[in-house]
């Protein structure tokens, strides 16, 4: 294992335990500035980390936008001390009322969230007139990726012009997020965000000219983040996510990304050697996401051999040439190939600084719902 992740004395951490490496954080949060060119172009995604102390870091270096996928994610980030808060997400069902009161809670945070729909829209703006306040919308474009929003066109148009003329909400400009974009040649990837690209900007200037404020382009993810820094589009704003932690999914599939390194790791057990050649580890399903498929879930750097062969909800049974090093109780870090899942399993994350263990930071908005 690489020296960056020494742990003196792992024995307080109960396993399968996150670990936080802080100056990795601050490292990537770092790289993130530089890609970007400027941190005022920032707008990171909070999703992959759902923490005060990362959010924190990230404003101390003057990100002052911010990006979330939950009302939990958007008030973490409020008591955090960010004063322009983005849910990107579109408002249905409790969500319009909690709206509501995320506005009469956090009177100071300049608040905006997505619409792709006429009837959700109105019920915002109507939940948002009643209660005397008003709300930033921002129209959710389909680049192609088909998971929400409006393709750009007329249907993108009238919306855009709904949101201008309700009362209550106010156009914000246009939300972008191209995961499909996920191609691992980056000039292939620099294709396909400039096909879309200049669609989007010949559809913001048609409703500039018609007199719609099209105030901010908030564009794409971690893998297209480094095509959009190289635009100099001055509204865009930048939201990547994953790359503040990275993982070894990311890491593989886009060398461009090399200055961001995994900063958020599971460190695990040995909890029985049932055969000659098999090792099982308790970072079982409830301790590492569980999307990317079965055998590749984790990266054990300390065993470069092991075949992950099988993986319940708390083991993972790995088999080596290996396997006579290893006893129960022996320790080992993995790198989870998707950490935004991993890290919403764990309650906190063990932080550690030149190979201390200095505290625990809570993932606070891994909860579907905190006060609001
Ligand atoms: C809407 C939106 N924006 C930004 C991101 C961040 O993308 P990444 O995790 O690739 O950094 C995501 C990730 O799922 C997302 O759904």
């Amino acid at each position: 294992m690489d020296a960056v992740y020494r742990i003196d004395d792992p024995s307080q951490i109960i396993s399968p335990g996150l670990v936080v490496f802080r100056d990795l954080v601050a490292a990537n949060i770092d790289a993130m500035i530089e890609m970007a060119g400027d941190a005022g172009r920032l707008r990171p995604h909070c999703k992959t980390h759902k923490m005060h102390e990362v959010t924190r870091m990230q404003l101390k270096r003057g990100i002052k936008k911010h990006k979330a996928a939950t009302f939990a994610e958007a008030e973490m980030l409020a008591e955090a001390g960010v004063k322009d808060v983005f849910l990107a997400y579109n408002l249905v069902g409790p969500n319009i009322q909690r709206a509501v009161r995320y506005r009469q809670a956090f009177p100071d945070v300049t608040f905006s969230v997505t619409a792709d729909d006429v009837p959700s829209l109105k019920q915002l703006s109507e939940a948002m007139q009643s209660a005397g306040g008003e709300i930033e919308v921002l129209l959710d474009v389909d680049p192609g990726r088909h998971r929400t929003g409006l393709e750009v066109g007329d249907a993108a148009r009238d919306l855009y012009r709904m949101i201008a003329d309700l009362p209550g909400v106010v156009p914000g400009g246009f939300h972008i997020y191209d995961g499909h974009l996920g191609i691992s040649d980056v000039e292939e990837r620099r294709a396909g965000v400039l096909q879309e690209w200049e669609r989007t900007l010949s559809f913001r200037d048609r409703l500039v000219s018609e007199g719609l404020p099209v105030p901010r382009l908030v564009c794409g993810g971690t893998p297209t983040f480094p095509v959009y820094a190289g635009l100099t589009e001055p509204t865009m704003e930048l939201s990547p996510g994953t790359c503040v932690f990275h993982d070894c999914g990311y890491g593989e599939k886009f060398p461009d990304l090399s200055p961001f390194r995994p900063a958020a790791l599971v460190l695990t057990r040995v909890i029985s050697r049932p055969t000659a050649n098999r090792v099982t580890f308790d970072v079982g399903t409830k301790g590492v996401a569980s999307d990317p498929p079965m055998g590749s879930r984790v990266l054990l750097p300390d065993i470069p051999d092991a075949e992950q062969v099988l993986q319940n909800e708390e083991h993972l049974v790995v088999e080596t040439a290996q396997a006579a090093r290893w006893s129960p109780g022996d320790v080992t870090l993995a790198i989870p190939r998707h950490i935004c899942p991993t890290s919403a399993l764990h309650k906190h994350a063990w932080v550690v600084a030149d190979g201390a263990v200095i505290g625990t930071w809570d993932v606070a908005s891994r909860d579907r719902w905190l006060t609001i």
